[in-house]
């Protein structure tokens, strides 16, 4: 069952009133296809890219089986295209095939371009960037691959990494690629108790961090949120540790001194053939339960399709710069921080500051100094800097920049007019690309490089190639006609799909396929438009986004509840100016508890960002103190009635025939009254 669509209909409501600003990005020419995507010169009856759109959903098979015929390189070849049934979530590409991702990603450009950057490594500290050529990175690549394996990485295995964007965090994961691990990056702004989480569950014995790290003019003790979370994972052996500062930190007998060691290694690392199915990482994510889930990703069809999402939604070209500002603890640096540029062979920028660092012009002046060409980033921080005025965007050169991104959340009509107006100077398209952990790579956005292409503000337009996105009402149909709203589904399989939820396939089939059986449901509602593009409507689960971060409301809860003077609790998202959302937290005290509210704010603050992470809660957690929770009689909190209080639509409150006490509601209503 998929819950509510009152998100979908209040956005449709919206967007019926909103003036359509239509953006043409290209001439109507017809173009050859063949050379717009090589692989499609042999699809028959394709003429054009719309024939080709169309040929990629209904001769799916084909075109993905060109697809990684041309873009990947194998060690040897696939022979059974694809063997799927989303019913049972099963999803397997690329059968018998074997290949190395870091070969992909690295040896094929240095026999070609040996010399040419590979990573831009933008440090905190404006100006003082760092490039990594393709030779360099897969000598560290190979040496880093090598020491793993003396240090007993067996193929198989899982290494978590604790790492803000850096080199050595890249080579790290395409080391795990090259000797047949995988990886588990872990944001390095989540805390000690939810990176052991994430450790214990991924199993992994071996961790790799820095020293410290620095970000935004501070250092942050990175090792030290390892050492921490350690003690409660026995099953870690060995944590090799960068420095990224000069400061020395408390060493244990498990630590490994990388640099140094990675010194004495072989530059050459013999690369594991690895079958296409095999594991390339697992990232959690939340969901509408307390427990984060581990995606799995695997080899061939992730980095296929990263690949291809890469090149075709940015129009990126040989020679660009692209620059995604994602961390690569989630998955947007790693599809479009690492894999999809590095098999493209492109130039990418890693991005360890903040956008107001030193000063709000951050950004741009980057831009400018890198020769950026591409930018992606995500519409919280557009917010931000808009409220900061055009000047600190003026003052940069920003000509090199040709495709500008938007990603991990809704972005609204006034930030996308100021980004394609003041940053983009009304010349470089926006592509507001809708995509999640799960779906690998973007899954829906403008291709601003098609003849005639044309992009509507807040939406993110049309499917990319092999996507066929259909929408779903309450009662399971499927809604056919354009200028309608539903649950938001894919109804075929593609290559960059996450493959299970490590250790939980129930969860995985639970979550994403029985919902609505035989498509792959993605927790989000759409609107159609007449023209049959499409507009992400927000969440129709328990989860919430804040600041882009996708963060579950039971997650939240979990720990709230953990608080010792908190008896239970209920958390909802509410509409934040910056963040997107904020988190509000409906909360019953233990009786007896005699605490003034400032005090009680504190500690649920301390205990969520040190059970979570930081960006989970200051400054946009707001706490309500009740008696009661509003409650069915079967016991299940009503959070669609604490959702309609928070917006100001006592209207709205619906049927509270099935409430257990309806003076909760009276309580919630008069306490929020005085907050009004
Ligand atoms: O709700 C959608 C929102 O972010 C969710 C996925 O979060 P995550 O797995 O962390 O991946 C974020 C980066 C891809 C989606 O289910 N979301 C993502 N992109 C957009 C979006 N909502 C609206 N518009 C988008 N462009």
């Amino acid at each position: 069952m998929w819950p509510t669509c009152q998100n979908v209909s209040k956005c449709v409501a919206a967007s019926l009133g909103r003036r359509l600003h239509r953006v043409h990005t290209s001439s109507r020419r017809r173009c050859n296809v063949a050379a717009f995507m090589p692989e499609a010169a042999g699809f028959e009856g394709v003429s054009d890219r719309s024939t080709l759109q169309e040929f990629s959903v209904s001769s799916s098979e084909s075109f993905w089986a060109a697809a990684a015929r041309h873009r990947v390189d194998w060690i040897s070849p696939f022979h059974l295209v694809q063997d799927c049934d989303l019913s049972r979530g099963k999803i397997r590409w690329f059968g018998g095939g074997k290949l190395n991702v870091s070969v992909n990603c690295l040896d094929r450009h240095v026999h070609t371009c040996p010399e040419r950057v590979a990573l831009i490594w933008e440090r905190d500290e404006p100006g003082s960037e760092v490039k990594v050529t393709y030779r360099q990175l897969l000598e560290m690549t190979c040496r880093l691959g090598n020491l793993l394996k003396r240090r007993g990485v067996r193929r198989g295995d899982c290494i978590t990494i604790y790492m803000p964007p850096c080199p050595l965090a890249v080579a790290s994961m395409l080391a795990c690629a090259r000797i047949g691990a995988s990886h588990n990056v872990v944001f390095a702004g989540f805390s000690a108790e939810a990176l052991a989480e994430r450790i214990r569950d991924a199993q992994s014995s071996t961790v790799i961090t820095v020293n410290q790290g620095v970000r935004g003019g501070r250092v942050t003790e990175l090792k030290k949120t390892v050492d921490e979370a350690v003690q409660s994972c026995p099953i870690v052996r060995q944590v090799f540790v960068a420095m990224r500062t000069e400061n020395p930190v408390a060493w244990t007998a498990r630590d490994v001194a990388m640099e140094e060691e990675m010194l004495a290694e072989e530059e050459v690392c013999e690369p594991a053939a690895m079958d296409s199915e095999d594991v390339l990482f697992l990232l959690y994510t939340s969901g509408s339960t307390g427990k984060p889930k581990g995606l799995v990703h695997t080899q061939a069809g992730y980095l296929l399709y990263a690949a291809l999402t890469h090149r075709y939604v940015f129009g990126y070209h040989d020679g660009d710069v692209f620059g995604c500002v994602a961390d690569i603890g989630w998955i947007t640096g790693h599809s479009y921080s690492v894999y999809g540029p590095l098999a493209n062979g492109g130039t990418t920028v890693l991005f360890e500051s903040t956008p107001i660092y030193p000063d709000p012009g951050r950004y741009w002046e980057m831009v400018q100094r890198l020769k950026i060409n591409q930018f992606y980033g995500a519409p919280t921080a557009i917010r931000l800097l808009l409220k900061y005025g055009d000047q600190w965007v003026q003052k940069y050169d920003r000509s090199t920049l040709k495709t500008l991104g938007s990603v991990g959340e809704p972005i609204n009509t006034e930030a996308w007019e100021w980004y394609h107006r003041v940053v983009g100077d009304g010349r470089c398209p926006v592509v507001d690309t809708w995509w999640q952990t799960e779906t690998g790579g973007i899954c829906i956005s403008p291709r601003p490089s098609d003849p005639g292409a044309e992009i509507v503000p807040g939406m993110a337009m049309r499917p990319f190639f092999g996507i066929n996105p259909v929408l779903i009402d309450t009662e399971g149909n499927v809604l056919t006609s354009n200028h309608t709203s539903g649950a938001l589904c894919i109804s075929q399989p593609w290559p960059g799909m996450a493959r299970t939820i490590h250790n939980d396939h129930q969860r995985f089939i639970e979550t994403y396929f029985r919902p609505h059986p035989g498509y792959f449901f993605t927790g989000d509602g759409a609107y159609r438009s007449q023209e049959g593009y499409y507009q992400i409507t927000g969440r129709l689960d328990d989860v919430i986004n804040v600041s882009g971060h996708r963060i579950g409301t039971a997650e939240i809860e979990d720990v709230v509840n953990q608080c010792p003077i908190v008896a239970e609790s209920a958390v909802i998202g509410y509409s934040h100016d910056i963040k997107g959302q904020g988190v509000y937290a409906f909360v019953v005290l233990k009786q007896g508890v005699d605490i003034k509210a400032a005090d009680v704010l504190r500690q649920l603050n301390d205990t969520v960002s040190k059970k979570i992470a930081k960006y989970a809660c200051p400054d946009c957690i707001q706490v309500i103190f009740v008696q009661h929770l509003p409650k069915t009689r079967s016991g299940k909190i009503m959070r669609r009635v604490l959702r309609k209080v928070v917006e100001r639509d006592l209207e709205g409150l619906g049927d509270l025939t099935t409430m257990d006490d309806p003076a909760a509601v009276e309580e919630i209503i008069q306490g929020h009254h005085d907050l009004w």
